[in-house]
């Protein structure tokens, strides 16, 4: 009988998520629904969140999961009722939590072979690449769907952490998009100076999490903005960097934290003054968890549309993936993604394609 291989976790580790994983020999589904499609996977991403997933901060993870929130494949077998809209060899963006619909269970996406529902499934454009492809949802759709639910546009200033990430990177070429001006934080100074001569960018900002330099930053941003208030902001860091943020947020502002990447995920919120006295609101988003269950299958057509024309039309460009790795080095894989100073994301892929 054919086989393919899996990635799953049968356990959660926040201190060594890179231990969890264990790749096992299964048979290939033979069998696929009418509402789905058995798709070859060709590559999948390691993301923060896949390691966020096995240190068990994600919801609607059943143990034994598999592993991977998204990835790019091509369609083997179609469901009589997806005739119509798939076919054999068609290129596909597969991901565990399906964009469209409301999604209920996780299918995780790091393993050679999965039948998946049609809301898993986008079709891909002949032009956009594969390694392209496997990660729209994580870092191209999270930034656009913020954008688009700020209403972000011109004379708007955002505030972002984490600036460097490739959501980072997005951010900054949606702003030259749709015209708004972005604050970018990162941590390190080379990011900073990467950051400026890639995307054309004023000062890039380099916040370490050290209170002591907090105070100089903040007069350094407010001398670069003059009169423009910051009345939205983005952080993906989380501690001291998000508590940074809300301060810099001007009174009637929003900030959304939707990451915790320096490990603390405690930011102190003053109810008087940041809440009521300043009129600030906070808060909490995720692509999965919010995004993904309030938005009309429409609006997300929209967005996924939106994206394919960025990508076609190099608005927007991903940076080049940086190490790739087969599925049998799949703890390498993990403790290759959370290296500080990585050079591009790391990816999965079958060896024997
Ligand atoms: N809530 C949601 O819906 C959602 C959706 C997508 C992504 N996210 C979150 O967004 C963040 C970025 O994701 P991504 O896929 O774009 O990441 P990525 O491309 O893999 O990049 C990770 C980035 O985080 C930076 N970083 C790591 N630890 C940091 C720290 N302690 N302080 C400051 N910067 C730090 C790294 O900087 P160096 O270059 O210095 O190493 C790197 O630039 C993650 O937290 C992820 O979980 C959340």
């Amino acid at each position: 009988m054919a086989t393919g291989r899996e990635i799953t976790y049968s356990r959660f580790s926040e201190s060594n998520p890179e231990d969890v994983f264990e790749l096992s020999t299964v048979s290939i589904p033979q069998q696929v629904g009418s509402g789905e499609a058995l798709v070859r996977i060709k590559c999948s991403m390691v993301h923060p969140c896949d390691i966020g997933c096995a240190s068990g901060l994600v919801n609607g993870i059943e143990l034994p999961a598999i592993g991977g929130f998204e990835g790019f494949g091509v369609v083997e077998k179609v469901g009589a009722d997806l005739q119509k809209r798939f076919s054999k060899g068609q290129r596909v963006h597969v991901s565990a939590t399906h964009i469209f619909g409301s999604w209920k269970t996780w299918l995780g996406i790091w393993r050679d072979y999965a039948v998946l529902p049609s809301e898993a499934l986008i079709p891909v454009p002949d032009d956009i690449e594969d390694d392209v492809a496997a990660q729209i949802f994580v870092n191209v759709l999270t930034p656009l769907a913020m954008v688009r639910e700020m209403r972000l546009g011109p004379g708007d200033v955002l505030l972002q952490t984490a600036a460097g990430s490739v959501v980072g990177r997005v951010m900054i070429q949606l702003g030259k998009i749709f015209d708004f001006q972005t604050v970018n934080l990162v941590r390190r100074k080379e990011t900073a100076s990467e950051l400026i001569e890639t995307y054309g960018i004023g000062t890039v900002y380099v916040h370490n999490g050290f209170s002591g330099s907090a105070e100089f930053l903040k007069e350094e941003i407010r001398k670069e903005l003059g009169n423009a208030p910051i009345k939205f902001a983005i952080d993906a860091v989380s501690g001291d960097v998000g508590r940074f943020c809300l301060e810099m947020l001007d009174p009637g502002g929003v900030i959304y934290f939707y990451g915790a990447l320096s490990g603390n995920s405690r930011v102190p919120v003053d109810i008087v003054s940041d809440l009521c006295r300043d009129n600030k609101s906070v808060k909490g988003w995720s692509i999965q968890e919010t995004w993904l269950r309030t938005t009309s299958d429409d609006t997300k057509q929209s967005h996924l549309d939106e994206i394919w024309r960025f990508l076609s039309t190099r608005k927007i460009v991903l940076p080049a993936i940086g190490t790739i790795f087969p599925m049998e080095k799949i703890r390498d894989a993990v403790i290759a993604s959370r290296q500080p100073g990585k050079t591009g994301k790391v990816m999965l892929v079958c060896e024997s394609l």
